[in-house]
Parts: structure tokens; C-alpha cells; sequence
């Protein structure tokens, strides 16, 4: 097989062993790169090394909990000394809580931030070091249609996906003259751990579906999709773009 994206070896690192980064981890190491998956959950990490044996690939895990500057950067250089360097970060760790804004406390709200957003400004403050000295990097983030949207009762979860954006966006233009590129990719509603409770309340599916232009919920492997691309070397002119993985969601 021809290495068409250009990932053969490419020493990666993913954080977040859900649905979504699970998927891509997959996806990258079928591909041929090497990554390590770093998660706080070993039951996830176990599961994805599973699912990557499963098709004919395998993956190194790590088993952290990413909330502090330190694990962050603890995590970075446990990739970069167990690999050998850093070509691909993808940061897939994020956590939701559906209140109103009048209900929140102050602990939702820096919770939210924290995980959402700070740990990919440590993480990725620390891998954008390392690839910016090496001349080559591809860093994507997973946002979200509500750092677009405004959905009800989803304020710091909305806000941590806005700000992540723009992050993003700032890390792409001043990484840019490295050949460091850095995208996010923005799902619509995916079905994982994240959404299963609340997809299951009733009623629930049925209106998120009425409201996705493709009549359908989303897969983990169609974002996985997107996340290969923005890793590989076929994206080398893309950065600071947000590529929405929907079904046409934030068309309505
Ligand atoms: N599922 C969706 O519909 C959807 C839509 C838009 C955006 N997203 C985003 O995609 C990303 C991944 O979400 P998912 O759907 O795969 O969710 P998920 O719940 O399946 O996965 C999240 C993973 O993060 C890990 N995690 C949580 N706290 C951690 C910590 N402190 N340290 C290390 N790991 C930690 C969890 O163990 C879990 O494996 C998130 O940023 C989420 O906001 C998901």
C-alpha cells in the first residue's frame, strides 16, 4: 500500500480515548503512524488498543489525568521520549454539563474551561515547541458546532469550544512560518459516551435529528476521517480552519 497521506511512522499523539479520539487513534495508527493515546480512563485505553489489533494496527497508551499544566506537560514529553519526537497532536478530551446559566456553579463553569480549553493551550503550547524546532507539525483540536451555536444550557461548554477556536486560530498564524499547521475539526451530534445519556432521554434523537440537514446522527469514524486529513501531509496548505463534521448542522 502506498503511504498516500504521508503518515508511515509519523510519531503521534492523541489525547482523549473516547468515541472521537478513540476512533482516531485508530484511524492514524492504521495509517502507519506511531501513536501514543493518552487517557485518564485505562478501561478506554484498553478498549481502543482493542479496536486498533482488531484492524491489523496497534498503539502505546498512557494512562493520565490531564487536569494541571504539569500532566500536561508531564504527557508531551512522555510522547516525545517514548516516540522519539512529535509530528501529529490531536487533543480530543472534553466534558459537557447541560444547566442554565443561572443554575451553574462556580466549579461548572472552571471545570468546563479547564478541561475543555486550558489542557489544549498547555498541550499544545508544549507540543508547538517541539515542532516548531522541527521544522514540520500537524496540531487539530476537537471543537464543536456550539463554538459556533448557541444551544440553551450550554454556556461554559460553548464558551470553552469559542475560545478554543480562536486559540487555534492565533497558535495557526504564529506557527505558520514553521510548517507547523494547526486546525480543529467541529462535530455536529456524534454519537459516544459524551451524548449516549442524553441522546437516550426522550424525545431527544428525534429533535437533534430534525435539526441535521443529512436526516442522521454522525459516526466517531466520519470524524476520524476529517482528523486523518488535517494530520497528514495532504493538508500541508490548511491552517486555522475549523472543518465542520455536521451533516450540514450549522447550515440551520
Ligand atoms: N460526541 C459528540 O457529539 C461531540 C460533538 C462535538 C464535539 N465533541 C468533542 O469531541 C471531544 C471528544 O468527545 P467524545 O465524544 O469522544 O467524548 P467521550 O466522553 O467519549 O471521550 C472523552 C474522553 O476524555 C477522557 N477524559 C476526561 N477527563 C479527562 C482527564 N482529566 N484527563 C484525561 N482524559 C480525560 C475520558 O476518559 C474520555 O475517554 C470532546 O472535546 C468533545 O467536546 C463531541
Amino acid at each position: 500500500m502506498t503511504d498516500w497521506l504521508g503518515l508511515a511512522d509519523r510519531p503521534s499523539l492523541v489525547m482523549g480515548a473516547g468515541g472521537i479520539g478513540g476512533a482516531s487513534a485508530v484511524a492514524l495508527a492504521r495509517n502507519g503512524a506511531r501513536v501514543l493515546l493518552v487517557d485518564v480512563d485505562q478501561e478506554h485505553l484498553d478498549a481502543v488498543r482493542r479496536d486498533a489489533k482488531e484492524a491489523g494496527a496497534d498503539l502505546d497508551t498512557l494512562e493520565a489525568d490531564l487536569r494541571t499544566p504539569e500532566a500536561c506537560r508531564d504527557a508531551v514529553a512522555e510522547a516525545v521520549s517514548r516516540l522519539g519526537g512529535l509530528d501529529v497532536f490531536l487533543h480530543a478530551v472534553g466534558r459537557n454539563i447541560r444547566k442554565p446559566v443561572l443554575d451553574l456553579g462556580d466549579d461548572d463553569w472552571s471545570s468546563i474551561v479547564n478541561l475543555n480549553l486550558s489542557t489544549a493551550y498547555w498541550s499544545g503550547q508544549a507540543v508547538g515547541k517541539v515542532m516548531t524546532e522541527r521544522g514540520y507539525g500537524r496540531m487539530v483540536f476537537v471543537s464543536s458546532v456550539s463554538g459556533l451555536l448557541a444551544h440553551p444550557h450550554h454556556a461554559p461548554y460553548a464558551a470553552s469550544k469559542g475560545g478554543l477556536n480562536q486559540l487555534l486560530r492565533v497558535m495557526a498564524r504564529e506557527w505558520a512560518p514553521h510548517g507547523v499547521t494547526v486546525n480543529g475539526v467541529a462535530p455536529g451530534y456524534i454519537e459516544t459516551d459524551l451524548t449516549r445519556a442524553y441522546l437516550d432521554k426522550d424525545g431527544i434523537r428525534e429533535n437533534l435529528t430534525a435539526l441535521v440537514p443529512a436526516g442522521r446522527l454522525g459516526r466517531p469514524g466520519e470524524v476520524a476521517d476529517a482528523v486523518t486529513f488535517l494530520a497528514s501531509d495532504r493538508s500541508a496548505f490548511v491552517t486555522g480552519q475549523i472543518l465542520f463534521v455536521d451533516g450540514g448542522r450549522v447550515l440551520v
